[in-house]
């Protein structure tokens, strides 16, 4: 029997997951279905639908904006809920697995990162200097999992006092932008969100190293922070579709004990940008 999966969000219609979970399917020949479902965006609407799906027989779901957070409360609907390090850290969850006798949550946005940094960018990063840019919850999901890599983790942010709340609880370093006038990082990532409003974090031109690479989280166009990078002697520019596709494939993992080939399927979306 086909197992069911969906993707849970608010709007929803862009998401990329379906045809990313079907190509999945595919390659591996797992018998699942995924399908993008739309819920009104309150904590209530969200917590509803869970229940829903769980008595509809689904195995799991995906969960996105705005709801990773309210994921992570799911725990006071009386479940039996079991988090992983990355998600009681992160306080959101991005995937959840469905057992006979709770729910399983899970983050994989910061392994996603991580592999497309280090697997298909080919990037070290131990002891590399890192400069994760915003203290929003797609920072806040990826700190831990860069921390463990080895790499020595700086937070800067538009609001320099959220980023060194977040330096402090992750046990990392944090700065405002004028702070970082002196510095020069390795890696440069853009976890902000002003690449949705075509605009840039106002850093210093003088951050990149030589050989440095810039990563920016969003994808589907090249953001003025990728411009920006580019201009200023990055000498890599990457947008986050490596990392969609990874956090997927992880989430994969997690419902199916299967690892899809990730490289065939950036390939295949990358041809349809
Ligand atoms: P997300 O879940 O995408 O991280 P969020 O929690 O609303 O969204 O956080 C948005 C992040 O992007 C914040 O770090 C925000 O900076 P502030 O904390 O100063 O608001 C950052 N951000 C959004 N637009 C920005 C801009 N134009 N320049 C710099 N930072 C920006």
């Amino acid at each position: 029997m086909t197992d069911k999966y969906a993707v849970i969000g608010n709007p929803i219609a862009h998401s990329k997951s379906p045809q990313i979970h079907k190509m999945f399917a595919e390659q591996t020949g797992q018998d699942i279905s995924y399908e993008a479902i739309l819920v009104a965006s309150g904590p209530d609407d969200f917590t509803a639908e869970i229940i829903g799906l769980r008595k509809d027989g689904y195995k799991g779901c995906n969960v996105t904006v705005p709801f990773k957070q309210h994921a992570f409360q799911l725990g006071i609907i009386g479940l039996t809920i079991s988090l992983s390090e990355d998600v009681t850290h992160a306080m959101a969850a991005n995937t959840l697995k469905f057992l006979n006798g709770g729910i399983q949550l899970e983050n994989t946005d910061g392994t996603g990162l991580v592999r497309d940094l280090t697997e298909n960018l080919g990037v070290d990063l131990r002891g590399k200097r890192l400069l994760l840019v915003g203290a929003g919850g797609a920072a806040r999901g990826v700190i831990l999992p860069l921390r463990r890599t080895g790499a020595n983790v700086i937070i800067t942010n538009r609001t320099a006092d959220k980023a060194l709340a977040l330096a402090k609880r992750f046990i990392v370093s944090g700065c405002s932008y004028e702070e970082l006038v002196s510095k020069k990082f390795d890696i440069v990532i853009n976890a902000t969100s002003s690449g949705l409003s075509d605009e840039m974090p106002d850093i210093p031109e003088s951050i990149f190293a030589p050989s440095s690479l810039a990563y920016d989280m969003m994808y589907g166009r090249e953001t003025p922070f990728m411009k920006f990078a580019r201009e200023h002697g990055a000498a890599v520019v990457s947008d986050g579709l490596g990392m969609l596709v990874e956090q997927a494939a992880e989430s994969f993992f997690i419902w199916r004990g299967v690892r899809p080939e990730t490289a065939p399927v950036i390939a295949a979306l990358r041809k349809q940008q």
